[in-house]
């Protein structure tokens, strides 16, 4: 009897160490930063960005990469959560108030997803896109200078053609994680 329950402590204390060490913890993601509804965790591993990104919606969430002018040439992931499934678009800023598909404009797709949830009003999209893509639509992100990161959600419907709900723009350091609003 005795042997038995060290042997379910040890089982437990194992379990525990390998949630631990795989990240179920929440560990997963070095760098945070929250806006008002909406947050963006990422990790840098090697030429690959990890991105966590959520917002109180049921809608789309969405972030953007480098813009020159509002919208423009800014490299985009949206994504939603429609009926359990998650779903996400890479999408290129094509003038200062219009993304369309990499692909459609003659890229490629460069982001992967990972998972997505949406729980009690809550959307969560983890994907993961390279830092340097070879597609001209996805413009490089130079980790350890400012990076401008554009973050958005739409209202409560999973479409992507929905006008954002909530949009802000931040000045970011990718590696350090220093960040500050943009100023206009
Ligand atoms: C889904 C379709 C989208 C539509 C139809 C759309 C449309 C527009 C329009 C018309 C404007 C200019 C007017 C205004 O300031 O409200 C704008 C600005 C802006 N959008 Fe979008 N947008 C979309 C997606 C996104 C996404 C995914 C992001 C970021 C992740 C984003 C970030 C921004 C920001 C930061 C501005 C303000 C830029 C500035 O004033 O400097 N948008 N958008």
């Amino acid at each position: 009897m005795k042997t038995r329950k060290i042997i379910s402590l040890v089982a437990v204390i194992c379990v525990v160490l390998m949630a631990a060490v795989s990240g179920v913890f929440g560990a997963e993601y070095d760098h945070e930063v929250k806006v008002k509804k909406m947050s963006f965790g990422w990790k840098i591993a090697g030429d690959t960005l990890a991105v966590k990104m959520s917002a109180e919606t049921e809608g789309w969430v969405g972030i953007g990469f480098n813009p020159s002018k509002k919208m423009k040439d800014a490299n985009f992931v949206l994504g939603y959560v429609k009926k359990g499934e998650a779903k996400i678009i890479d999408e290129y800023g094509d003038s200062p108030t219009k993304h369309s598909s990499d692909k459609k404009l003659g890229g490629t797709t460069d982001a992967t997803l990972v998972g997505g949830t949406e729980e009690g009003g809550i959307t969560t999209i983890e994907f993961t896109m390279p830092l340097n893509s070879t597609d001209k639509y996805d413009p490089a992100i130079d980790i350890n200078g400012d990076t401008v990161v554009l973050l958005a959600y739409g209202p409560g419907r999973d479409s992507f053609k929905t006008k954002h709900k909530y949009r802000t723009a931040l000045k970011v350091n990718l590696s350090t994680g220093a960040s500050e609003a943009v100023k206009k």
